[in-house]
């Protein structure tokens, strides 16, 4: 796999970063560290995980904690084989500090992150989602406090849009903050409402690691029209985990599987070599429950895809419009 640029950090990340979204739940504790490990030897050098991810165990406001330390134990003996993201702000129980980017919550819960992770410093350190009860520049004041304090290299946004980027940007440079280094966001062939904020990304040196580029398993081929799903997939499994179907869903899949059959490659690493070709893209967050499951994505990201399917690509599942505009295109 050949390295990309995570933004302007100067960290070069493998195309393919592994997600531990479902560690603890379905994919047991032992599992995942040999997941983990697999992917070290498939030669992989970034992880995803989050102080919220318990896999399907989750409740909003549950306590969370189980990936990460899952994710501590399988490398406490190979912590430079990784780049370690982990992420702040998602409710953890039901007190107004346990959750959001509160300076007293991004504090305590670093450390928490730290302790669990068995390290002394977190790589990428994202937070997960807006909060807009706390001003923004008390949480990049956090974050400058930890980065300052070695616990932490770098700062990312997830689920942010791109105004909201800038406004980090804006700031970090007003104040002498860290700047943003990272954009974690929901992409895949079939979610593309983030594409005109790739373009923003890429000007600015914001590395893109998109999650759910397979859609949860949607963009394998593995779920039919008319047919029940596959008994030990998410669909079956964690219904509630799926992403919305509606009419012209298995229209847009068949769509795609024409495609992928006429570039000679399965669904899984049509769809997940097709986001590689997007502006930005750092390394696509895969979530996997075997290691077939990780090999299929490894090999993904050696992919070349024709210039022509990936337009027609666009045919069967369309970008969102926007203004064209007259001076960038
Ligand atoms: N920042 C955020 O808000 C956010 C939100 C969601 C996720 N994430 C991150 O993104 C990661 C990935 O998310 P995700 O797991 O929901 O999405 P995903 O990568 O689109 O889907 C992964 C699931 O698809 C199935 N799958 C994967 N490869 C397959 C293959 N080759 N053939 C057949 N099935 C395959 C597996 O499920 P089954 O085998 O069980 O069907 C696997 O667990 C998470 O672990 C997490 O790190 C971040």
């Amino acid at each position: 796999m050949q390295m990309r640029p995570l933004g302007s950090s100067g960290l070069l990340v493998t195309p393919v970063c592994l997600g531990t979204m479902t560690f603890g739940t379905p994919v047991s504790e032992a599992d995942s560290i040999s997941l983990i490990h697999a992917a070290i030897d498939l030669g992989i050098n970034f992880i995803d995980t989050a102080n919220v991810y318990e896999g399907y165990r989750r409740f909003l406001g549950s306590a969370g904690g189980v990936a990460e330390e899952i994710v501590g134990k399988a490398l406490r003996d190979r912590r430079d084989k990784m780049i370690v993201a982990t992420k702040v702000g998602a409710p953890l129980g039901p007190g107004p500090q346990d959750r959001g980017l509160s300076a007293v919550h991004i504090l305590r819960e670093v450390e928490r992150s730290l302790r669990r992770l068995q390290t002394d410093v977190i790589d990428l350190y994202i937070i997960h989602w807006p909060d807009k009860q706390v001003p923004l520049d008390v949480t990049l004041e956090a974050i400058d406090t930890i980065v300052r304090q070695g616990k932490v290299r770098y700062f990312g946004a997830s689920n942010h849009a791109a105004w909201q980027l800038c406004e980090m940007l804006w700031l970090a440079d007003r104040h002498a903050r860290p700047p943003v280094i990272s954009s974690q966001i929901p992409f895949s062939l079939l979610r593309r409402e983030f594409q005109h904020d790739l373009n923003f990304c890429q000007q600015h040196g914001i590395g893109v690691t998109p999650y759910q580029a397979l859609q949860g398993g949607l963009l394998t081929g593995k779920y039919r029209r008319g047919q029940a799903p596959p008994a030990d997939s998410r669909a079956a499994e964690k219904p509630d985990w799926m992403w919305k179907t509606d009419e012209g869903l298995f229209d847009r899949l068949e769509g795609i599987e024409r495609l992928a059959a006429e570039a000679g490659v399965s669904m899984t690493r049509f769809a997940l070599s097709w986001a590689l070709t997007q502006p930005a893209m750092s390394s696509l967050i895969v979530g996997a429950k075997r290691r077939e499951q990780v090999e299929d994505a490894v090999a993904a990201a050696d992919v070349r895809l024709a210039s022509e399917l990936i337009q027609k690509a666009d045919a069967v599942c369309p970008p969102p419009w926007r203004q064209p505009d007259p001076i960038r295109g």
